[in-house]
């Protein structure tokens, strides 16, 4: 057999358990040394060691170095369309206005909202690719994106318009979110119920055009109450989504419990939440979505409790968010690097949080996370003596060489 891509001479092959790893489970993490690996019809076809790899034939033969390699990461949480920017806001932030402030008095949210109207959806579109791109060159090979910054019917369905034609075109594979109620829009301001119910409304021609897999909605004080995100979740559940919450992320509202009770694939953020609310994760089926870079980017000391929810037993795994506002940056590199330091995650955690955990979170435990034969062949070859070396060395691009099914995209 002649493979189409042979990569040998790999110093450690991260090979992440099935999943989702709860608890005891995220702490280990399967390194094969000397390894090699190749790929046939955009398939992993062969794993082996260094030494077999010389008996084997393939059209583009890649000297890893001995390097790291790893599956392609997954992102599972982040605001990849959006018009305009918010570099304005950061003046604000300095002078200590908080974010829900911002919010309240129109901006933050808001202000994308109104640029995100005002592009078309060919802006849009160029702008969201430009940032796939940059994703792909840190080695993200699969990933979730939300709307969220349309709040009406047209513009909603113009943010999952752009989602469809990226994920069409193939690059990566991007699984789609319905956030219709992430903020309440200004013509609604005297009536949350009634956005609400326009978003309920809009749940079947979403589902009917196929143009979200998820429903999300951002849980938090001034914005929708846990009965409101309740009744949100139960409208899309009975249409068949699966749902995601924006859950405790400032306030302490009982979110997690929700999301957990109501059978949540993910509970997001939960920086603010409860004790209960982490047993209930350590029980339930739901994984805990943490957002190291937003809590940092919003200036806090107070980050998510992950050692406290990995050692309870929850499922937990790592994403951007980025967004325009609370975490602008589309690196997940420098997020694995922030869960170490204001975590206390360890690198094995960390490894299995953006690969196996992640994908779980977005229904793609299929596809993605793992390298077993068979697996897609996406994969990344790391600059870095061993897996432990990528949290601790930050702020840099650590990928060499990126392939999506097998095909080279990156380096
Ligand atoms: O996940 N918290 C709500 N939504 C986003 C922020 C969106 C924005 O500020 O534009 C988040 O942090
Ligand atoms: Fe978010």
């Amino acid at each position: 057999m002649s493979y189409d891509t042979l990569l040998y001479n790999i110093g450690e092959l991260i090979l992440p358990a099935p999943g989702p790893l709860k608890g005891e489970g995220m702490k280990q993490l399967k390194i094969k040394e000397n390894a090699a690996v190749a790929v046939k019809d955009g398939k992993v076809a062969w794993i082996g060691s260094h030494e077999e790899s010389i008996q084997q034939q393939a059209e583009t033969k890649v000297d890893a170095g001995g390097k790291v390699v790893s599956p392609g990461l997954v992102d599972p949480h982040t605001h990849l369309v959006f018009g305009g920017s918010r570099e304005n806001e950061l003046a604000l932030k300095q002078a200590g206005v908080p974010y829900l402030e911002i919010l309240k008095k129109g901006g933050g949210i808001l202000s994308t909202v109104q640029a995100t109207r005002e592009e078309s959806e060919d802006e849009l579109f160029e702008k969201a690719g430009r940032t796939l791109q940059r994703m792909a060159a840190y080695g993200v090979t699969t990933l979730e994106a939300k709307s969220g910054y349309g709040l009406d019917r047209e513009n909603e369905l113009k943010q999952l318009r752009v989602v469809q034609r990226l994920r069409d075109q193939g690059s990566l594979d991007i699984v789609s979110t319905f956030l219709g109620p992430h903020a309440i829009p200004p013509e609604y301001k005297q009536d949350p119920d009634g956005f609400l119910d326009e978003m309920v409304k809009l749940l079947a021609e979403i589902r009917s055009e196929n143009l979200a897999e998820y429903t999300d909605i951002f849980c938090e004080t001034g914005v929708f109450t846990v009965e409101q995100s309740r009744r949100f979740m139960k409208a899309s559940q009975e249409l068949g989504f699966r749902t995601k919450i924006h859950a405790d992320e400032i306030d302490s509202l009982g979110g997690t419990e929700l999301a957990v009770d109501m059978g949540a694939a993910s509970a997001d953020h939960l920086v603010a939440a409860s004790d209960e609310g982490i047993s209930k994760l350590a029980e339930g089926q739901t994984v805990a979505v943490l957002l190291p870079g937003t809590t940092f980017y919003l200036g806090k000391n107070e980050y998510a409790k992950a050692r406290k929810m990995i050692d309870q037993g929850a499922a937990v795994t790592l994403a951007t968010d980025f967004n325009p506002g609370s975490c602008v940056t589309d690196n997940l590199q420098m997020i694995m690097s922030l869960a170490a330091l204001k975590m206390k995650m360890t690198p094995e955690e960390i490894w299995n949080a953006v690969t196996v955990n992640a994908a779980h979170a977005i229904g793609k435990s299929d596809k993605a996370g793992t390298l077993e034969i068979g697996s897609a062949a996406d994969l990344v070859l790391w600059d870095v003596p061993n897996y432990q070396y990528i949290p601790y060395h930050y702020g840099v691009n650590h990928a060499l060489a990126v392939w999506k099914h097998g095909r080279k995209i990156w380096g």
